[in-house]
């Protein structure tokens, strides 16, 4: 047996060395392809949700159309006050991209209002006590038909809680303040805000300014402050090219 030199240890050594370097090649190659795989399967999935979330706009929309099409003066009331309120959702603070649902709950608010007879929803005259209870009623008959839908989520809490007033004089729950969910308090005033620029049988529109001459005299009572503050945060201008952008 020869004996072992110093050439012998450092051959060795290198081979080892080759041997290693090719084993990481290896396993760097093949983390390559992990994670262009990953990429692949990230790229996929997000198409999926994408258009997972346009079929529920979809049909959202299909739902707030026919709650619509039987009031011919609210005209787009449902898709503006759903614009409004998701600008001032954002000037809010609101986390949109968290809770996708909000749009959705602007959008569906008055779904409830399919059980209320014609004879009442189109009275020209004040509602008696009577006519006023099932009125009031559309919140809550609005989340229940919605109860079972998994993915409006958070858009129930819109749906039940849009007529709640900061002061906790409003209706279903008589919730008061932080009680009331921030969505249905920022609801509120773009609801008040498309109620009093929009055309009505007995009256003509309003401009924006008084609008929020009006929002602002609720401030604390009918209007969570925060949500005024956020109508302060929006332009007029702004406002007329949300309100440009959905055709009556
Ligand atoms: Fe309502």
């Amino acid at each position: 047996m020869s004996p072992i030199t110093g050439e012998d240890t450092v051959a060795s050594l290198r081979a080892r060395l080759e041997q290693t370097e090719r084993q990481t090649n290896a396993r760097q190659r093949q983390l390559e392809r992990y994670a262009a795989d990953l990429r692949e399967v990230f790229k996929q999935e997000r198409a999926r949700a994408q258009e997972l979330r346009r079929s529920y706009m979809a049909t959202v929309r299909a739902l707030s159309n026919a709650v619509e099409a039987r009031d011919a003066y609210t005209g787009k009331h449902a898709e503006r006050v759903a614009a409004y309120g998701m600008e001032l959702a954002r000037a809010a603070g609101i986390e949109i991209e968290d809770s996708p649902q909000i749009e959705f709950g602007f959008l569906l608010h008055d779904v409830g209002k399919v059980a209320v007879p014609d004879a009442i929803l189109f009275k020209p005259a004040p509602l008696t006590d009577e006519e006023r209870v099932l009125m009031e009623r559309h919140p809550v008959t609005g989340s229940e038909i919605l109860r079972e839908i998994d993915f409006l989520g958070d858009a129930k809490l819109v749906v039940r809680h849009h007529h709640e007033r900061w002061d906790g004089g409003g209706y279903p729950d008589r919730l008061a303040g932080e009680d009331i969910p921030h969505a249905a308090r920022v609801f509120a005033v773009a609801d008040t805000l498309d109620a009093l620029t929009t055309d009505r049988p007995y009256r003509p529109g309003g401009s924006f300014a008084d609008a929020r001459r009006v929002v602002a005299a609720g401030e604390g009572t009918q209007f969570c402050p925060t949500c005024v503050a956020a109508l302060h945060e929006v332009s007029d201008h702004r406002l007329e090219e949300l309100r440009m952008g959905i055709s009556a």
